[in-house]
C-alpha cells in the first residue's frame, strides 16, 4: 500500500492586535519595558501555544505617520525559512521593520539593502557590493591584523595603567576604531588617515547616524521611561541632524575611495551619487554596524570567567595551525574548526541582527513543524532569530552555549539552521536573494579575531565589554600533528 500524504489542515494564526492605539501601546510597553524583546516573543508563543502568532511590533507612531505595527511573528526554525524565500516575501523598505528611516539618511538614494529582489536596482547594487568584497579580499586580512594590533596596544596600555582593582580596560572604543579603520581601507580603499576630520570623528559620525535611524526601535534605558517613550519612540528621528557629518563622509568616499566608486559607475552602471551612498550604507550600517555589535558578543562570550577550558582548546588549535611564525588569514582560519564552531555558536545564541521582516507577496500557507497557517497577501512577517535559533525541535540544549556544537558531520548538518545572515549558513548570497553579501567574510573575520587573540595571549578574560586579564604569550607552540 502506498502511504497517502495529507498536508496538515490550516489553522488561524492565533493572537490579536488589540484595540486601536491601546493594543500597540501595550505591546510597545511590554517590548521595551515590562518584558524585553526576548520575553515579549517567548511569552506570546507560550500564551498562544504557537510559534506563529499576531503581535504589534514597535515603533508605534501616531497613525498619521502611516506606520502599521501589526505583524505575524515567526519564532521557530521551520516557519522562519519563509522569510528567505523571494517568491513568498517582498523585502521592499522593511530592513528594520514596518518603519523605514527614509532616504534623508542616505543622501536621497534608496540603497540596495532596502530594495526587493524584484526591483532591478537590487541586482545591480548587490553585485557591486559582492565585487567590492572580492576586491577587498586581497588586503582584508592584512588591514584587519594591523588594526587589531593598534586596538590591542591601546587596551594593553589601558589595562597596565588601570588604577582600579581588579584592573580592567574597556575594549569598545579601541574595537570600533579598529573596525572603522580596517573597513575603510579594505572595503572602500580609502585610508581615514588621509583626512584628519574623518580620522578623528568618522566613527562617531557613523555611531550617531546609526543611532538616529535605529533609536525608535531600540530600548536605550538612559533616561526615565515616560521620557524615553515620548521622546525617542514616538516619532522618527530627523536626518538633518546628521547631514553635515554624512556629507563629510560622502566627500571622503568620493575623493579617497574613487576606485571603488568607479567600479560602481563603470562596471555596474550605477549613478555616481548612488554608488557613493550605497558604499556609505554598506560601510556604515551593514559592516561597521554589524561588526560593532557582533565582535563584542564574541570577545565577551569567549572571555567569560570560567571558560578557561574553551580558551585552552582554542589556543592549542590556533597555535597548531599557525606554528611559530604563521600569519592569521583566510587560509589559516579555514583549518580552525573549533574557532569556526565557536563563532557559529555565538551567532546562534546572540544574532547581531535579531529581527527580520518580509511582506507576503500573495496568500500562502506558512508551515511550522507540522502546523500550517494561512497568511494573507500584504501581511508583514516578523522573524525573531534568537528564538528560531534556539528551537528545541532542532537543537539539543538549545539555551546553552555549546562551542563545539557545529563540529563533525552531525554538527555541520545543523548549519542549515543558523540564520544570522538572513539565510541558512549553508546557503549562498546571490543577486536573486537577500542574504548578507558578506556572509563568508564575516565568519572568517571573527575567526581571525579569535586567532589573533590566541596567537598573542596565553589567556585573557573579560567582564562585559572590558578586558580584565591579558596574559602575554610565553607558552610554546604545540608541534603540528
Ligand atoms: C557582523 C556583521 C554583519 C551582520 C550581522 C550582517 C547581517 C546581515 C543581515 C541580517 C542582512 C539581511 C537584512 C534583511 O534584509 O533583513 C544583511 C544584508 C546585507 N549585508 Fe550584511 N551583515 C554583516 C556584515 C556585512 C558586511 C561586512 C557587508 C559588506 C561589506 C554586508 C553587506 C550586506 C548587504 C549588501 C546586504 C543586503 C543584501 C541584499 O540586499 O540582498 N554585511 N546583513
Amino acid at each position: 500500500m502506498v502511504p497517502s500524504f495529507r498536508p496538515p489542515a490550516t489553522r488561524p494564526i492565533p493572537g490579536s492586535y488589540g484595540l486601536p492605539v491601546l493594543g500597540p501601546l501595550r505591546d510597545r510597553l511590554d517590548y521595551f519595558w515590562f518584558q524585553g524583546a526576548e520575553e515579549f516573543f517567548r511569552h506570546r508563543a507560550a500564551e498562544h501555544k504557537s510559534t506563529v502568532f499576531r503581535a504589534n511590533i514597535p515603533p508605534t507612531f501616531p497613525f498619521f505617520l502611516g506606520v502599521d505595527p501589526r505583524v505575524v511573528a515567526v519564532v521557530d526554525a521551520d516557519s522562519f525559512t519563509a522569510l528567505f524565500d523571494p517568491a513568498l516575501v517582498d523585502k521592499r523598505d522593511v530592513l528594520i521593520g514596518p518603519y523605514s528611516p527614509g532616504v534623508g539618511f542616505t543622501g536621497g538614494t534608496r540603497v540596495g539593502v532596502y530594495l526587493d529582489t524584484e526591483e532591478p536596482d537590487h541586482a545591480r547594487t548587490k553585485a557591486f557590493v559582492i565585487d567590492l568584497l572580492r576586491r577587498g579580499a586581497r588586503t582584508w586580512a592584512a588591514e584587519f591584523r594591523s588594526a587589531v594590533d593598534d586596538m590591542l596596544a591601546t587596551v594593553e596600555a589601558d589595562l597596565n595603567k588601570a588604577d582600579s582593582a581588579p584592573a580592567s580596560a574597556s575594549y569598545l572604543l579601541p574595537l570600533q576604531k579598529c573596525i572603522f579603520r580596517f573597513l575603510c581601507k579594505a572595503l572602500v580603499g580609502a585610508d581615514p588617515a588621509a583626512d584628519s576630520l574623518v580620522d578623528r570623528f568618522g566613527l562617531f559620525i557613523l555611531d550617531l547616524w546609526l543611532g538616529l535611524q535605529l533609536l525608535p526601535t531600540q530600548k536605550v534605558g538612559a533616561i526615565p521611561q515616560p521620557l524615553e517613550e515620548l521622546l525617542l519612540h514616538s516619532f522618527p528621528m530627523p536626518s538633518f541632524a546628521i547631514k553635515p557629518g554624512y556629507d563629510l563622509l560622502y566627500r571622503f568616499v568620493e575623493k579617497h575611495g574613487a576606485g571603488a566608486v568607479s567600479i560602481g559607475e563603470k562596471e555596474h552602471g550605477i549613478d555616481r551619487k548612488d554608488a557613493i551612498n550605497n558604499i556609505l550604507f554598506v560601510l556604515g550600517f551593514n559592516a561597521f554596524g554589524g561588526f560593532s555589535v557582533f565582535l563584542p558578543f564574541l570577545i565577551s562570550e569567549v572571555g567569560k570567567a570560567g571558560r578557561d577550558g574553551l580558551r585552552l582548546r582554542l589556543r592549542e588549535e590556533v597555535r597548531r595551525v599557525l606554528g611559530d611564525g604563521g600569519d592569521v588569514g583566510f587560509t589559516a582560519v579555514r583549518e580552525m574548526p573549533l574557532a569556526r564552531s565557536t563563532v557559529y555558536e555565538v551567532l546562534r545564541m546572540q544574532p547581531p541582527v535579531p529581527l527580520q521582516f518580509g511582506r507576503a507577496r500573495r496568500d500562502f500557507v506558512l508551515r511550522s513543524h507540522g502546523a500550517a497557517y494561512e497568511v494573507s497577501k500584504g501581511e508583514l512577517l516578523c522573524g525573531y532569530q534568537p528564538l528560531a535559533m534556539r528551537d528545541p525541535a532542532v537543537f539539543d540544549r538549545p539555551d546553552e552555549f555549546v562551542p563545539e556544537r557545529f563540529l563533525g558531520n552531525n554538527g555541520e548538518k545543523l548549519l542549515q539552521y543558523v540564520y544570522w545572515s538572513n539565510g541558512p549558513e549553508t546557503g549562498e548570497p546571490t543577486i536573486g536573494n537577500k542574504q548578507c553579501a558578506a556572509k563568508e567574510v564575516v565568519v572568517a573575520t571573527a575567526c581571525m579575531l579569535l586567532a589573533e587573540l590566541f596567537r598573542r595571549y596565553d589567556d585573557f578574560e573579560c567582564e562585559g565589554t572590558s578586558f580584565t586579564k591579558l596574559e602575554k604569550r610565553q607558552l610554546t607552540t604545540p608541534t603540528p600533528s
